[in-house]
């Protein structure tokens, strides 16, 4: 056991038998205590479930050997498990709250980090519960995207958050953001003076951004009927990574350059010319889908980010779920003056393959003619390379023990992309633009 005047740092976690905590957070601890972070670590998972401890525990196994980027060992799994307590808690009732100041009290430390891993209804109750806590020194807290079902109720609920726990307290995360790829992007780009020379829309004829999913809603459907792939996909994770490509190197902090690019998003003609949403086909038998729902399971857009370097560059977006591939790309195409050739394209592989490509143009072998061809570099092909590389909610979460939110999303970014994508949800919808169905495995509509 780990002895309570040595605990340094806690995690409590809200929503511990969700999808993803199951998924995401405990295969993340798991690295982190590999790496020898956990060490002087509590962690409570919070859960109406009626489970022990060891029921609890009992669940893990699979999760982590199938989402850590570590082998298990049975010895380390034991020695893993001993930073984990599961706290049995009806924690939409207030009065609750005395049985988690309690695991405060036997773990007094004051690096505390709640984490609301739970659907944005449950945020406010549990706010209103954490500060009735008398041994719970000043927590930061994590919370998850999306911020209630409007733009409205985000505005509400940052207002509770900040005023409960203080601006610098409250980590809104983006896991994209913890992504090595996604952080690459401006290695590549600021390390690179042949990429670097030609980063503007001088020479860059389109950026394509793309999250294919397989998987479908699961057992979300309660949640992704409320947010559909604008709220759940575009509007945080993607337009992050846009910003990220756009990032316009004005100085500041990348926070504040990633909002001059949210501030100048703008989109070009109409509604028709600027979104398309679409729906798989079996999305409405999904358990807990209404049979009528037009939520939409895939976006596509076209958008320009309205600065000199970017001028007249689209920035096409699209996602989907239960596509024929999972994978997530950021590919840069570059003008071609000679109509004839193909152009050099840029592609940087985020997931599953984690990589860079670059196609650019030779003399075919024995002809006179030019063809094309492309560099390719896999990172997670290379072993030591893989098992270096965190995962992105390892990442996240060290760097919030650590006080350190320069890759968290700030609020004043949250409500730009919610202005954005919430006007062109309304605009899209009043126009009553269909949202067409796509076959599974498929990448999207036809059109
Ligand atoms: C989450 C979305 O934020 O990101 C999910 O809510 C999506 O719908 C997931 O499946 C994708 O994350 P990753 O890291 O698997 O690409």
């Amino acid at each position: 056991m780990i002895g309570q005047t040595m605990i340094n740092k806690t995690l409590v976690i809200f929503g511990s038998t969700g999808d993803l905590t199951y998924r995401k957070l405990i295969p993340a601890l798991y690295n982190l205590f590999e790496r020898g972070e956990l060490a002087h670590t509590k962690v409570c998972c919070v859960g109406r479930r009626d489970y022990t401890t060891d029921d609890y525990l009992s669940h893990l196994k699979s999760w982590i050997s199938e989402n850590a980027r570590f082998k298990l060992s049975t010895s380390k799994l034991e020695a893993f498990y001993k930073h984990i307590i599961y706290l049995k808690m009806p924690f939409t009732e207030v009065s609750s709250y005395h049985l988690l100041d309690h695991f405060y009290k036997e773990n007094p430390c004051l690096n505390n980090v709640i984490y609301y891993a739970v659907a944005p209804h449950f945020f406010e109750v549990i706010t209103e519960g954490v500060q009735t806590l008398k041994h719970c020194q000043v927590p930061k807290i994590i919370i998850e995207k999306p911020f209630g079902a409007s733009l409205k109720e985000a505005y509400a609920l940052n207002e509770k958050l900040v005023h409960a726990f203080k601006e610098e307290n409250v980590y809104r995360i983006d896991h994209y953001l913890g992504k090595e790829m996604v952080r690459n992007i401006l290695t590549i780009r600021e390390s690179n003076p042949i990429i670097q020379a030609v980063y503007d829309g001088h020479f860059i004829d389109r950026v394509d951004i793309k999250a294919f999913e397989t998987i479908g809603v699961e057992s979300r459907a309660s949640y992704y009927e409320n947010a559909g792939a604008l709220k759940d996909m575009v509007q945080n994770h993607l337009l992050q990574i846009l910003t990220i490509v756009a990032l316009p190197d004005t100085g500041g902090t990348i926070s504040e350059q990633q909002m001059h690019v949210l501030k100048h998003l703008k989109i070009k003609g109409s509604i028709e010319d600027t979104m398309l949403l679409g729906q798989y086909d079996g999305y409405r038998q999904e358990k807990g889908v209404a049979q009528d729902s037009i939520v939409e399971t895939y976006a596509r857009l076209r958008l320009f980010v309205d600065l000199p370097m970017w001028k007249d560059v689209p920035f096409y977006i699209e996602t989907g779920k239960k596509t024929k591939n999972r994978e997530m790309t950021v590919t840069i195409t570059f003008k071609q003056p000679n109509k004839a050739l193909k152009p050099n394209v840029l592609t940087i592989h985020i997931q599953p393959v984690e990589g860079v490509e670059l196609d650019f143009n030779i003399k075919t072998p024995g002809f006179d003619s030019v063809t094309s061809t492309s560099m390719t570099f896999c990172q997670n092909c290379d072993l030591t390379f893989r098992l270096n590389t965190p995962e992105a909610y390892e990442r996240m979460l060290l760097s919030c023990f650590e006080n350190d939110n320069t890759w968290f999303a700030k609020w004043d970014q949250i409500e730009t992309s919610w202005k954005f994508i919430e006007n062109l949800y309304h605009a899209y919808h009043e126009k009553q633009l269909p949202v067409l169905g796509y076959a599974e495995k498929t990448n999207g509509p036809k059109q």
